[in-house]
């Protein structure tokens, strides 16, 4: 069994990482840490887990020697200084190594990188498209959520070779925001309320260009535009490209770019794509539209933004770390209703 740490684990990509890990037979966690939390039951701060023997631990007062991986499910700047203290395999599950200049991160983040030497021993965790890269590394940064139904979604055409304009509406649930209460989140500012934030400014658009990019071999642009909704889990999101296939041949070379990858799924053409058909899953799902009228194509992904966007990917990635089937522990359909 392998020995697995979680840091944040009192986080709610933390909480995922330990459901799901709790059906892996080849790993087990072995420590959860939380600095607020530290010295109680992993079931005081979450009833679900009640039964559990798993004790929080202070993160700041552990050398983390006895692990084979640990997972970073903190916001972005505290990784960094946990990777500097471990040097097995690392899975971050925030942005500090998903750039591999420190940059475009500090000045996307606003903070200084405070271990810029370890993001040439980084690789960007998205197995459908750096599998390869993935299974030699040793630290991984794990995809956002936006950038992950983003990226997969326009990959194929990317790589076809498409250079046009990208235009990508996207709407999340709250969850997307971590644990931390804030007014956005409040129920009574946010039920039966929606609308657009971040425009044109969100952390998440220079990750998405700089991974185009590295596919196209040129400068990518995109236009981004998130929501948030009324909703605990899930992402949709709609881009818009320039047609310039038949719908057919760009359905024929998205089903064929993904016909090995379980988890990406692309649907059959009457078939629609929303939330609750990848809810609590490590499943994407993919449909194709064109607008005749207006000449564009219209790319649509949905996916459970703590599961195919934060945890579940990170067992992928993991799994392919340790050399182990992708889907363990990660096999199952989503819940339903
Ligand atoms: N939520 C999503 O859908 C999602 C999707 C993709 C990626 N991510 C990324 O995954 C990471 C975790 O997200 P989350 O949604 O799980 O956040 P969260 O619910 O706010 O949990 C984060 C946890 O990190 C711990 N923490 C905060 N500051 C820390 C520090 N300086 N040092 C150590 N621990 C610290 C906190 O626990 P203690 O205070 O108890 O130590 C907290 O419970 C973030 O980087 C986020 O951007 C989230």
């Amino acid at each position: 069994m392998y020995k697995i740490g979680i840091v944040g684990a009192s986080g709610y990509t933390g909480a995922e990482l330990i459901r799901l890990l709790n059906n892996h037979p080849q790993a087990k966690v072995a420590k959860i840490y939380s600095r607020s939390f530290a010295g109680q039951n992993l079931s005081t701060v979450f009833p679900a887990f009640y039964g559990s023997k798993l004790i929080f631990q202070d993160p700041e007062k552990d050398d983390f020697s006895d692990l084979d991986l640990l997972f970073l499910a903190v916001p972005a700047g505290a990784a960094a200084e946990y990777a500097l203290r471990f040097s097995g395999k690392i899975i971050d599950l925030g942005a500090d190594f998903r750039f591999n200049e420190h940059t475009l991160y500090e000045k996307t983040y606003g903070i200084n990188h405070k271990a810029p030497k370890l993001l040439t021993e980084a690789c960007y965790g998205l197995p459908e498209i750096f599998r390869s890269e993935i299974k030699k590394s040793r630290l991984i940064g794990n995809p956002g959520c936006f950038p992950t139904s983003i990226i997969l979604g326009l990959a194929p055409l990317i790589k076809a070779g498409y250079r046009g304009d990208i235009i990508i509406s996207s709407l999340s649930g709250t969850s997307g925001a971590g644990k931390n209460p804030t007014e956005a989140q409040h129920f009574a500012h946010r039920d039966e309320n929606f609308g657009p934030y971040k425009v044109g400014n969100h952390r998440h658009t220079p990750e998405i260009e700089s991974i185009l990019s590295t596919l196209s071999g040129q400068n990518q642009k995109v236009v981004f535009v998130p929501h948030l909704i009324p909703a605990i889990r899930g992402i949709v999101s709609t881009i818009y490209v320039d047609k310039t296939e038949s719908l057919k041949k760009v359905r024929d070379l998205y089903r064929e770019f993904y016909k090995d990858e379980y988890f990406v799924r692309v649907r059959q053409a009457d078939e629609t794509v929303e939330t609750k058909n990848v809810l609590a899953s490590n499943f994407v799902d993919l449909q194709l539209y064109e607008d005749s009228h207006a000449d564009k194509l219209i790319i649509v992904s949905a996916l459970d933004n703590l599961i195919k966007g934060a945890s579940g990917q990170a067992i992928q990635n993991m799994n392919i770390l340790f050399d182990l089937p992708e889907k363990t522990a990660l096999e199952s359909f989503p819940i339903y209703p």
